[in-house]
């Protein structure tokens, strides 16, 4: 069997030349005479690697000399905890509540302080983002968090909340390096790589300098502090060191497409293809708010459960794979990340047409 278009959400589709190219070096990288995954951490081989992972997402996004690259382990959830533990000075903080990660999130830093939700989309099922225009941020706050995109219910921050001076702490798990971004705006940008970038087992933290310190919580072990990785560049003890490898790929796959400008406006275009179609069908309903549509997950439903059912099955049986919305929320959900090609959503799309042309 060849491959399929996959649609998951996570872990996700990865860039073919990537993995042709992994595959290839498999059994001996580069003369090294062995896989990256037997290689020792300290080796120079990986240094290498490592470090020029860092400068091409440094280049693709560029990142400000004051933040540090961080790659961690633990996943994006480990970062619910590792945020307050590291941050929380004053012991408050200010989530707003767009989807069950940020959620999570919120509930996992409420064993270390003060958590104020000063705005939700719990009151429509988190199918749209709140005005964060004008938000009663607290003044004593130590930072203000959003998940930017929210993977399971499609809805992204086009624009960045006012947080009123206070430390933005974003998690892009879900939208990572699909378009460009201003890093200055941010105290913290984090997410897993297992969407847009890599192999689950990474997740890259990007934290401006004055924001690591050792004054952490009592009790935050080692491990879960961020000078403890920043001052040994991420080689504190033995790093996902395969993942990280690939994600080096990836930058590289992304610098060699054109960048961040281009890579949004690929993925404005597939987007947009998918949602065209959904607003004119008289079977599927995109469930989000238009102005707040993620560019990466797109939700749908045709309102009958059974149907539904059917089109996942019938779809995976055409090369269509991971079309099954979240387990919280039912229906549809096409995960269409940076690696997924325009002919894939077309795929899509005509296989909708069909299945509403026979079900109607
Ligand atoms: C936005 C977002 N945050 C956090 C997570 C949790 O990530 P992990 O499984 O790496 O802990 C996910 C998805 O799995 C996600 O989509």
């Amino acid at each position: 069997m060849g491959r399929v278009y996959n649609f998951s959400a996570g872990p996700a589709v990865l860039p073919e030349e990537v993995l042709k190219e992994a595959a290839s070096e498999m059994l001996d990288y580069k003369g090294t005479g062995m896989s990256v995954m037997e290689m020792s951490h300290r080796s120079k081989a990986f240094e290498e690697i490592i470090q020029t992972a860092e400068q091409d997402l440094r280049d693709l996004m560029g990142i400000p000399d004051n933040y540090k690259v961080l790659f961690l382990q633990g996943g994006a959830s480990q970062q619910f905890a590792m945020i307050p533990m590291n941050l929380m000075k004053n012991r408050v903080a200010d989530y707003i509540v767009t989807g069950q990660w940020a959620k999570k999130a919120a509930k996992e830093a409420e064993k270390y302080g003060k958590v104020n939700r000063i705005a939700s989309s719990e009151d429509k099922t988190f199918s749209y983002i709140p005005d964060c225009s004008d938000l009663p941020v607290s003044e004593d706050a130590d930072y203000v968090y959003i998940c930017e995109n929210n993977t399971i219910y499609g809805t992204k921050f086009k624009e960045l909340p006012n947080t009123k001076g206070k430390t933005l702490v974003a998690d892009v798990s879900s939208c990572f390096l699909s378009e460009p971004v201003e890093v200055e705006k941010y105290g913290v940008i984090y997410g897993g790589v297992q969407k847009n970038i890599g192999p689950a087992g990474v997740v890259i933290v990007i934290i401006r300098e004055d924001l690591i310190t050792e004054e952490v919580l009592p009790g935050t072990p080692t491990m879960l502090t961020y000078k403890t990785h920043a001052d040994a560049a991420s080689l504190y003890n033995t790093p996902p060191a395969y993942g990280i490898y690939i994600c080096g790929k990836v930058f590289k796959w992304l610098k060699s497409m054109g960048g961040l400008a281009v890579m949004k406006e690929r993925n404005e275009k597939k987007a947009k293809l998918l949602y065209d179609f959904l607003d004119q069908s008289k079977l599927f309903k995109g469930t989000v708010e238009k102005k707040d549509r993620s560019l990466m997950n797109v939700p749908f439903v045709t309102g009958n459960k059974d149907l539904d059912a059917k089109f996942v099955k019938e779809a995976k049986a055409a090369g269509l794979e991971n079309l099954k919305g979240h387990r919280t929320v039912g229906g549809m959900r096409a995960s269409i990340y940076n690696a997924m090609p325009y002919e894939g959503v077309e795929a899509l799309v005509a296989f909708m047409k069909n299945f509403e042309k026979e079900n109607l």
